[in-house]
């Protein structure tokens, strides 16, 4: 058993150990440089004899794959592309951090299952320092994980710069106190720091998918512009979790001026190709009683308030087009039944019977990734998505598709207030969700996972992770589990149940008062 995560396509195990307690001599062509520095850099430089690296790039080879063959003299290395070489790089240095610089020889042939491995911090709900966020992305690629999703905006706050609408940062980024106390929390990063983020991603073969959630998820940003929203309402930015009611109003122009305006600064930021839209949770009560809105559904012909949903976002996503930049949502959009096929699905919310019409929609030349909130949700807890569950997933849903591109797995941070919270929920749950996206089924095996632990546990640590879960409560018994399970829901659901109802009595009055005054 190779100490890797996660688990090598093929690997032949061979007798003997190959000394590289003195370090590593790597010579590698001069693409390679930044991957090969960045290996020196987890080793300090020790005593004794080098032990030497050959490094090859071969085109012949597919995209992100590589040959790594240890013998107890020299090490060799063939990589398809300088990503390759990188995952080349991370499986040896798992396996030298397990057997403290004596390598076992082996002959690894590896290669990804799917070509979309993604991970996706919420940063809205709680900033995170950049700094924090670049460790993420360490652990990303100590993964072999290559799309880093990041949820830049929400109810509780704005986290980009965006020039030409400076109260976003201004004062959609803060919130009064929060779902765990009193204290203000807030923060932002420029456009500048979010340019350093997508290089540091870059050099480490992750690309950048940014999402502007819209238009429900947009407090923040109606806080700043109350003009945006259906009624002009003076709303704080959102200080608990929950559904919010008040979106965006598709019924008037300055949204999509807006939305456009934002998404023009957006694509310049991050260059990938691809934006996320959102498109989640927005509930139409607003809509419904907006004149704006009903004007707007009847003056296209529209069915109902889902389709104003999905015409807004085709509109959104053809001005993206005219740019080079594809867009992705969620798969609520999927309620319309007007969705456009050529935007990508991330699932999340879908029923078992729902994942077949997920195929139908593939059969449609529609992309999808699996982001299904259990088992990938990493916020959600260890009674809703355990340990086990999360390994023993068949990610590609029903049956391979060319189109099924791969998953997802997601923090969301309504209830991740700091770091170590963070690390908490998210590992050892990322190993497992990394080796579901990398290894094919039938070379998983759960126990003998578990049997990896320990020396993944070993390296997560020595990598700063602040608090790693046991494997024992990753995989919590049904007594323990309903009590996290209540303490989740009790948190969830009392406040913003009984805040919407109110609010929805207030809003319905207005609505009334104006119909009244014929405005
Ligand atoms: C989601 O969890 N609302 C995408
Ligand atoms: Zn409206």
């Amino acid at each position: 058993m190779l100490n890797i995560i996660p688990k090598p396509f093929k690997a032949l195990e061979r007798e003997g150990k190959a000394d590289a307690r003195g370090g590593y001599e790597i010579f590698a062509p001069e693409k390679c440089k930044r991957d090969t520095l960045r290996f020196y850099s987890y080793f300090p430089e020790g005593k004794g004899t080098k032990l030497k690296v050959n490094v090859t790039l071969d085109d012949s080879l597919a995209r992100e794959s590589y040959l790594l063959d240890i013998s107890d003299g020299a090490i060799s290395i063939a990589a398809g592309d300088a990503a390759g070489y990188a995952y080349a790089l991370e499986s040896l240095r798992q396996l030298h951090v397990a057997g403290g610089g004596l390598l076992p020889c082996a002959l690894i042939e590896d290669k990804p299952r799917f070509s979309h491995r993604g991970f996706m911090l919420d940063v809205g709900r709680y900033f995170m320092p950049l700094d924090e966020v670049k460790k993420f992305v360490d652990f990303m690629l100590m993964h072999k994980l290559n799309v880093f999703h990041l949820h830049l905006t929400e109810d509780q706050g704005w986290r980009v710069e965006i020039k030409k609408y400076p109260l976003l940062t201004k004062l959609g980024s803060r919130r009064s106190h929060t779902n765990f106390g009193i204290r203000p929390h807030g923060g932002f990063y420029t456009q500048a720091q979010l340019k350093e983020l997508v290089s540091y991603c870059h050099e480490r073969h992750i690309a950048v998918i940014p999402e502007i959630d819209m238009p429900g998820h947009m407090q923040a940003a109606i806080h700043c512009y109350p003009q945006l929203s259906c009624f002009d309402r003076k709303l704080p930015v959102a200080t608990h979790w929950g559904v919010k009611h008040d979106i965006l109003c598709a019924g008037k122009d300055f949204t999509l001026q807006f939305v456009c305006d934002v998404l023009d600064e957006i694509v310049e930021i991050f260059p990938d190709g691809f934006v996320h839209l959102g498109g989640d949770e927005a509930p139409k009560m607003r809509w419904k009683l907006c004149p704006h809105c009903q004007k707007r559904i009847k003056d296209l012909g529209l069915k109902d308030e889902n389709q104003l949903q999905a015409h807004f976002i085709s509109q959104v996503k053809d001005h993206l087009k005219l740019k080079g930049v594809r867009a992705m949502t969620w798969n609520e959009d999927e309620i319309s039944g007007k969705a456009p096929v050529d935007v990508t699905w991330t699932i999340w919310n879908v029923t078992e019977k729902e994942l077949h019409k997920m195929y139908a929609e593939m059969e449609r030349g529609r992309e999808v990734v699996n982001c299904s909130s259990v088992p990938n949700y990493l916020d959600l807890t260890y009674n809703k998505c355990p340990l086990k569950a999360v390994y023993t997933q068949p990610v590609d849903i029903c049956k391979p598709h060319p189109l099924m591109k791969g998953a997802e797995a997601s923090l969301w941070t309504e209830q991740v207030p700091n770091i170590r919270r963070a690390h908490f929920k998210t590992f050892p749950r990322l190993g497992a969700f990394a080796e579901a996206v990398w290894t094919p089924d039938l070379m998983r095996n759960y126990d003998e996972f578990l049997a990896r632990m320990p020396a993944y546990i070993r390296l997560l640590k020595a990598n700063g992770v602040k608090k790693v879960t046991s494997v024992k409560r990753a995989n919590p018994g049904k007594v323990f589990g309903f009590f996290e399970q209540l303490w989740f829901e009790k948190v969830q659901l009392c406040w913003h149940g009984l805040h919407n109802l109110i609010d929805d009595a207030k809003v319905a009055k207005l609505a009334k008062k104006r119909l009244d005054k014929n405005e």
